[in-house]
């Protein structure tokens, strides 16, 4: 695998690449690399010749008092993994090759709408640092296909919007929540946790999977919706929020609504963790 740190570089590999007909699929992370993270390298390999995975801990999507600085920084662990699993680049730029009109004076990319509500409402301008960040990545690797975590379920459909929006001729794929034997999803944050709280973890997605049975058998979803929030806080959790939203514009959903997502945000001490699952109803 290349370890890459420069757009030249980056640019001279892939021309090579694409001299050679690979298709390219493009893994974008912030690193601290878990099995989650290499599921996502693993699924760009099974359709494309050629992957490239970025590590890029992006500055425009942390806000004022989150963990950018404390964001942990592991890039010779994460490139033997990702050699490991046969990435053939990784991409692992500065931040004056990113931004080197500097980060308050560039251009940046938002999405309405559907950024306004979830992590949206509680994460201000997260969004458009994550748009901005990802809108460069496709513009420097020009992948066939891109991969991302369903984990960060908002941020898919975010950036499958911007995909779509600007003309992208790209294929965006997501993969299923890579998870603990105890449920809690993998989480770069999941180190912030001590022992005791990451035992306590695995109860989100314990709440979230009571909520879609709830929801399946027809419970109302106000009803459902204010049951979870009360199992959360009798958990320990502290609410960033619980919302039933409609997969479609992730909006708060309806009765009519067939296509569901449960997405919650939660604090555990310092630590906020974000899950979410998926509910098909049937008539
Ligand atoms: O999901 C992440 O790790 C980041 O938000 C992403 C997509 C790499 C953009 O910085």
């Amino acid at each position: 695998m290349k370890i890459l740190h420069t757009l030249k570089e980056l640019r001279e590999e892939l021309n090579q690449a694409r001299k050679a007909n690979h298709k390219i699929g493009l893994v974008p992370t912030m690193g601290n690399l878990h099995e989650g993270h290499l599921r996502l390298v693993d699924r760009a390999r099974e359709s494309n010749s050629f992957t490239v995975a970025t590590i890029f801990v992006n500055p425009l999507q942390f806000g004022e008092n989150e963990d950018f600085d404390s964001y942990p920084r592991t890039l010779e662990k994460d490139s033997s993994l990702l050699a490991a699993r046969n990435c053939d680049v990784l991409f692992a730029p500065n931040i004056f090759e990113v931004y080197p009109g500097g980060l308050k004076a560039e251009s940046t990319v938002h999405v309405p709408d559907i950024t306004k509500h979830h992590c949206g409402a509680s994460r201000e301008k997260h969004f458009d640092g994550v748009a901005t960040i990802v809108t460069k990545l496709f513009n420097m690797v020009q992948p066939d296909q891109a991969i991302f975590g369903e984990k960060d379920f908002q941020q898919l459909m975010v950036i499958r919007k911007l995909t779509n929006d600007l003309c992208f001729p790209i294929e965006i794929v997501g993969v299923p929540t890579c998870r603990e034997p105890s449920g809690l999803a993998l989480s770069s944050r999941n180190g912030y946790l001590n022992e005791e709280e990451h035992l306590r973890a695995s109860k989100l997605f314990a709440v979230l999977q009571q909520t879609k049975k709830a929801l399946e058998s027809n419970e109302d979803i106000v009803v459902a919706r204010q049951q979870a929030i009360s199992s959360l806080t009798e958990n320990g959790f502290k609410l960033d929020y619980l919302n039933i939203a409609s997969v479609d514009t992730l909006l708060p959903a309806k009765d009519a609504d067939k296509e569901i997502v449960i997405l919650a945000a939660v604090f555990l001490g310092a630590t906020r963790l974000i899950d979410n699952i998926r509910v098909s109803l049937t008539d």
